[in-house]
């Protein structure tokens, strides 16, 4: 059941698009993305050219988390599919070569699944509620959570444990997310032994491999100790992740006994033919933090996030570029890269000029020079060794829907903070394919759980596939010639040096061809070196010009916030 381009090393230089499938492809018409719908769109992915899809959950779940609370790992949700179709879904993606990685949730259930159920009709102490995180509450009363831990998504990341009257019994659970999702004690055998079976489930339905949710996060510090927050504001999500800067080690991330997790399920994987592969979303400090999941026995591959995190400069892109590089050689993982994804503001307005994070709903954004920014740095992002990740939507140069009504959203960390935080819904809205009216063909009628712009009739698919210049033809351009150079995929990289506010570096394949890439950052243009040469690849607008030279050589001049492809041949 592998499907035709899998070498068992495959995943060494994918480019992996992630399908949440909420807002992928409805095909009943209830507005919300489905399996059979995302079926359907097969022949347009394996048109644009990737290697695998990561589809975010769609297990049972009462959605309060869009999926990542999950009720049963070994069923469908019925309103996004069946089993049958998730076999159909293996079975047509191998016949186009695209490999399938699926989401596994591991450091929390939902409270909806049936070990918590359970655990609710006993007592702490119970061998039920020892499969989570329970504790008794301090104070007199035991009426004050057993530590200082914040939720994520806001507030204490502790909710009373109540008796069936529904009055506090005294004890807590822990949910380092929405009070919908308990998280899993870790140091009970029976959790271990039963993911390593969820594992093997889906492994032998024939999928490729798992993205691991908050991966990260499943060993909490022994005894649970206070942490020492950064500030005492209840602030944006988890802010000593995202900023990376010299904060304490949080007691519930990132601890070293999380690693024996990942060397037991990679024997599980390794028990497979061609072996099974993992990602893990690991938000940690630094590279070197991260490379210790790709330790040989470990994660394949994990998400680097400190590279979304440099944004568009290129001093910061270039720092993490050479740490992400040196640190994986070190373990001899592959780096992965990623701009998008369902959890961040997309990187077309992220990226733009006027974004501010602290306001980013309501910040006035340049939304075309974001535009041009984003494709500049996509393409760049695209020549750098290893694996690529892809969010739906960005090949269409989506921009993050940022006016969303608070009725309408769904992002549970919204409600936690007062509509302060949890801005998620915006990069989730449906994907616009085709036609002048919504659900532009998202599904067969009007509907959608998220409402889209107007201006997304000029974004759909079937727009951009009719125009040569549009974001989805560059994507695809990319992404065909990142398969057949020999350059492109795995293997090193060479800084150039280059004038001014611009990055350029060189691949260079065994066969002697190379592709250097130039990305100006700057707002004016920028002359490349004669001998770079002047066979353009591709850029990301059509701003390059070839000038001849006084002495008759041809010369590159690139526009601003452009970026480029030059190849020589062998
Ligand atoms: C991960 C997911 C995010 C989810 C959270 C809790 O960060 O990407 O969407 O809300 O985990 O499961």
């Amino acid at each position: 059941m592998t499907s035709t381009r899998r070498t068992p090393d495959w995943w060494r230089d994918a480019v992996v698009y992630q399908v949440y499938p909420r807002s992928f492809a409805d095909s009943d018409g209830d507005g919300m993305g489905d399996i059979p719908g995302l079926i359907s769109r097969l022949d347009y992915l394996e048109d644009l050219g990737v290697d695998a899809i990561w589809i975010s959950p769609y297990y049972t779940s009462p959605l309060h988390d869009g999926g990542y609370d999950v009720a049963d790992y070994r069923s469908i949700d019925a309103r996004l599919g069946t089993m049958d179709d998730v076999d159909r879904l293996i079975e047509q993606a191998h016949a186009r070569g695209i490999g399938v990685i699926m989401d596994v949730v591991p450091n929390h259930t939902s409270s909806e699944h049936p070990w918590f159920v359970e655990a609710l009709t006993t007592e702490p102490g119970s061998l039920q509620w020892d499969r989570y995180i329970v504790r008794e509450g301090s104070g007199p009363d035991r009426e004050t959570p057993p530590n200082n831990w914040r939720s994520v998504f806001h507030g204490s990341g502790w909710s009373h444990v109540r008796d069936a009257a529904g009055d506090p019994t005294g004890y807590w659970y822990l949910h380092l997310f929405d009070t919908t999702q308990p998280d899993l004690n870790w140091e009970n055998p029976e959790v271990r032994a039963e993911f390593r079976d969820i594992l093997r489930f889906w492994f032998d339905r024939g999928i490729d491999g798992f993205r691991i949710d908050v991966a990260h996060g499943l060993v909490k510090e022994e005894g649970l100790p206070d942490y020492a927050y950064p500030s005492d504001d209840d602030e944006p999500m988890q802010p000593e992740m995202f900023d990376f800067g010299d904060v304490a080690h949080a007691p519930f991330w990132d601890q070293d006994g999380v690693h024996d997790i990942y060397r037991e399920w990679r024997a599980v994987a390794d028990e497979y033919d061609p072996p099974r592969v993992f990602c893990g979303e690991t938000w940690v400090p630094n590279p070197e933090r991260l490379a210790r999941y790709q330790r040989p026995d470990e994660l394949h591959t994990s998400f680097n996030f400190a590279y979304l995190e440099a944004g568009w400069d290129a001093g910061r892109m270039r720092a993490s570029i050479d740490d992400t590089i040196a640190q994986h050689a070190k373990v001899g993982a592959p780096p992965t890269w990623v701009l998008s994804n369902h959890d961040v503001i997309r990187h077309r307005t992220r990226m733009a000029p006027g974004f501010d994070n602290q306001h980013r709903l309501t910040c006035v954004v340049d939304e075309e020079r974001g535009l041009r920014r984003a494709r500049a740095a996509t393409l760049f992002t695209m020549a750098l060794p290893g694996s690529l990740y892809l969010y739906q939507g960005e090949e269409l140069g989506l921009p993050e829907v940022r006016d969303l009504d608070a009725e309408v959203r769904q992002d549970p960390a919204w409600h936690r903070s007062g509509g302060t935080d949890g801005t998620r819904d915006g990069c989730r809205v449906p994907i616009p394919w085709s036609g002048q009216e919504p659900s532009y063909g998202f599904g067969p009628g009007a509907a959608s759980w998220l409402p889209q712009p107007a201006a997304w009739a000029d974004l759909s698919v079937e727009r951009e596939q009719a125009d040569p210049a549009s974001t989805l033809a560059m994507y695809r351009a990319a992404l065909r010639i990142r398969r057949a150079a020999a350059a492109l995929g795995e293997g090193p990289l060479t800084w150039l040096d280059v004038d001014g506010d611009a990055l350029a570096f060189q691949r260079a394949a065994a066969d002697g061809s190379t592709v250097t890439c130039v990305l100006n950052l700057s707002e004016s243009t920028l002359r490349l070196p004669t001998a770079w040469g002047s066979e353009v690849l591709l850029g990301s607008t059509d701003d390059v010009a070839v000038l001849a030279t006084d002495d008759g050589a041809e010369e590159l001049v690139l526009g601003s916030e452009t970026a480029l492809w030059i190849t020589s041949a062998s």
